[in-house]
């Protein structure tokens, strides 16, 4: 039997909690890009199909597995799943050590109950409406690190990754 992968959702989200005003990522943040490939350099990826669709071009030494309910659909690069149990069986079975969730909101809300990690960049900006990340905290997130970056010239607004485990409880959420 194949060891399941640790889950890690890596997200960027507003102070008020969204991901996307809907179309695209709402800032551009090339501090926030190479922590997102420095995270992710080598890893299996889980990914929703639009999401997937807006990075093509952007995966390289990665194994995307791409949740979609078009049983039809073949992505360019990696595999086409149907739900989140499907993906951490494929990456187990590839004794993947990790997979990462990469959104959008349907897969990290369907995988967060599922998750073991957190990686979140808080983006100190309100966006007042748009797509949600699902709410996260205690008692079942423990936040174990975190590092401010200010604005810059290069990063137009102030960053913290943060990382958070789960309170090793196992309950879900
Ligand atoms: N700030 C961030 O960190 C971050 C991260 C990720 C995405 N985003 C942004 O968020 C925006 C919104 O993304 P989104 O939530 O609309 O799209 P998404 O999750 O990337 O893709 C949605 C699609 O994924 C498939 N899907 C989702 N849940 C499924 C399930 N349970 N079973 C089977 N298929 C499922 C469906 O594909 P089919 O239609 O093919 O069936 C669905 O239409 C994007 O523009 C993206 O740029 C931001």
């Amino acid at each position: 039997m194949s060891l399941r992968p640790q889950l890690t959702l890596i997200a960027a989200i507003s102070e008020d909690g969204f991901i996307s005003r809907g179309q695209g990522v709402p800032w551009d943040l090339p501090r926030d890009r190479i922590h997102f490939r420095n995270a992710t350099a080598g890893k299996w990826l889980l990914i929703g199909r639009r999401t997937y669709q807006e990075m093509l071009g952007w995966f390289q030494d990665h194994t995307p597995l791409v949740l979609t309910q078009n049983t039809t659909f073949v992505p360019s690069v990696g595999k086409a799943v149907h739900n989140i149990h499907e993906a951490i069986d494929l990456a187990a079975e590839a004794h993947a050590p990790e997979l990462f969730v990469c959104g959008g909101r349907m897969v990290y809300a369907d995988s967060i109950p599922h998750a073991d990690r957190l990686l979140i960049t808080h983006v100190k900006t309100v966006l007042g409406t748009g797509v949600p990340f699902p709410r996260f905290g205690s008692p079942h997130w423990h936040l174990i690190s975190k590092i401010e970056h200010p604005a810059d010239a290069e990063n137009a607004l102030a960053i913290c990754f943060a990382t958070y485990e789960r309170q090793q409880d196992n309950s879900v959420e």
